[in-house]
């Protein structure tokens, strides 16, 4: 489904010179950001610095007030972009809030993206790729029918990411998508992600405050602090990186718990 235009030599996502703001408040200024094709890149940082704004703005669902972003080596900002539906055709998203209609079946909610990008499919047909999407993100035949209230928070965890693999994304954002599972279910969750993203060539952005996740599954890591992307590196390197948050963040109590468990499996 990855149209022509989308250039596969050029970076996932590249961001230059971006700033958001919010009345006085100024989250993002002078940010800039490479992803690259095929890596998981985990992005982290406190609460608040942003992180669920830059992927907004990377989605084109917030203008910046200036700077460049690039998605699939489309301008993101253009009204080509936007018109066309490019970008949207192109990605999969999972808020950080889940956002399933709650008056829908799975299968329905799965369906929905099918549906308004792809409406000449017939409804069978639009079944049959909802069902497989759902059996792709770990769920049972069964779970097609039931409404998210009628699920665990890890299966709507599960119902959200087949929703967003409706299209066949090239790149997968997915904004804390452990938070609230328990750790051994947030441990299925992440090696489902890392399946999927091996098997299918996927470039997942993935926000989360999760210190296993992001030994478990991500290439790099992108930490967003002082209103920009601080560094950008692998693990190794970034927890290297001097800078009050990024130490206390890696080697408090947390990381390096972290760190031994990733030890212990090695
Ligand atoms: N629509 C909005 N209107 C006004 N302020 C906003 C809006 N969206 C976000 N903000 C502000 O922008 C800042 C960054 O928010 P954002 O949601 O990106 O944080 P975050 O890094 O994702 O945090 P968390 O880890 O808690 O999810 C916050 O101070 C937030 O209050
Ligand atoms: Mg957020």
């Amino acid at each position: 489904m990855t149209g022509q235009i989308l250039e596969p030599s050029t970076p996932a996502i590249r961001v230059r010179g971006l700033r958001n703001s919010f009345g006085e408040q100024v989250v993002h200024e002078n940010l800039d950001l490479d992803v690259e094709r095929g890596e998981i890149i985990g992005v982290v940082g406190g609460s608040g610095t942003g992180k669920s704004v830059l992927m907004r703005a990377i989605l084109g669902l917030r203008p910046p007030q200036a700077g460049e972003i690039e998605v699939l080596g489309v301008d993101a900002l253009s009204d080509r972009a936007r018109e066309s539906g490019l970008i949207e055709r192109n990605t999969g998203v999972l808020y950080q809030n889940g956002a399933l209609f709650s008056s829908l079946s799975v299968a329905e909610n799965v369906s929905v993206p099918l549906k308004e990008h792809y409406s000449e499919l017939p409804e069978d047909m639009i079944h049959d790729l909802a069902m497989l999407k759902i059996r792709m993100s770990g769920l049972g035949e069964d779970a097609g029918a039931k409404l998210p209230s009628q699920l665990s928070g890890g299966m709507r965890k599960r119902a959200a990411l087949a929703r967003a693999l409706a299209l066949d994304p090239a790149l997968l954002f997915l904004d804390e998508p452990t938070a609230g599972l328990d750790p051994i279910g947030a441990a299925a969750f992440d090696e489902l992600i890392k399946t999927l993203q091996r098997a299918l060539g996927l470039t997942v952005f993935l926000i989360t405050h999760d210190l296993d996740t992001l030994y478990a599954i991500c290439d790099r890591v992108a930490v967003l602090a002082d209103k920009r992307v601080l560094v950008n590196a692998p693990l190794a390197e970034v927890e290297k990186f001097d800078h009050p948050w990024v130490q206390e963040y890696f080697h408090g109590p947390r990381g390096r718990a972290a760190q031994a468990a990733l030890a212990k499996e090695a």
